[in-house]
């Protein structure tokens, strides 16, 4: 993932002019843009701000809205852990302290080498299969601690490729 300061103001003027620049196309753009960089910069932000002829606190106030949208850099594999009850019930709470072990992290943080984010998401959907998790739009089902850490191994090796 580039980083949104780093990287040439084209990228990101790429990302706007597929969109017409209307008001309602506010949320595509910022999915756009947080896929691409990971999160959306104040920079980001301003230029959008400019596009759509919008406040800048507008645009705040969607992505801290949208638990999917952030404004911190995060790691390249993000890991929402599902806390919803049939996951907590299905034994989230043996996955979660797995997780914390095998990253070196506590939920909320992300990893020195920016490979991984940690955190908490509601229900995603499988919850006769629980717990369950997403490493970015993957998921992961009926996890076992011995799961994770194959699971958290095999991470680490393609982020290494
Ligand atoms: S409660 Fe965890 S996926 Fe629904």
């Amino acid at each position: 993932m580039a980083s949104i300061d780093i990287c040439s103001k084209q990228e990101l003027t790429t990302i706007l002019e597929r969109f017409k620049p209307q008001r309602d196309n506010l949320l595509p753009i910022l999915n756009e843009i947080n896929k691409k960089f990971g999160y959306i910069s104040p920079v980001a932000m301003m230029e959008i701000a400019e596009y759509l002829d919008i406040p800048v606190a507008e645009i705040h106030g969607v992505i801290s809205f949208y638990h999917f949208l952030s404004t911190e850099k995060k790691g390249k594999y993000i890991i929402r852990l599902c806390k919803t009850i049939s996951c907590e019930m299905a034994g989230k709470e043996k996955i979660a302290r797995m997780l914390e072990k095998e990253l070196g992290i506590k939920f909320g943080e992300t990893t020195s080498d920016g490979m991984f984010s940690l955190e908490y998401t509601n229900c995603i959907g499988m919850c006769d299969h629980g717990p369950a998790m997403l490493v970015n739009e993957k998921v992961y089902a009926k996890l076992t601690p011995e799961k994770v850490i194959e699971i958290v191994d095999e991470l680490k090796k393609r982020g290494q490729l």
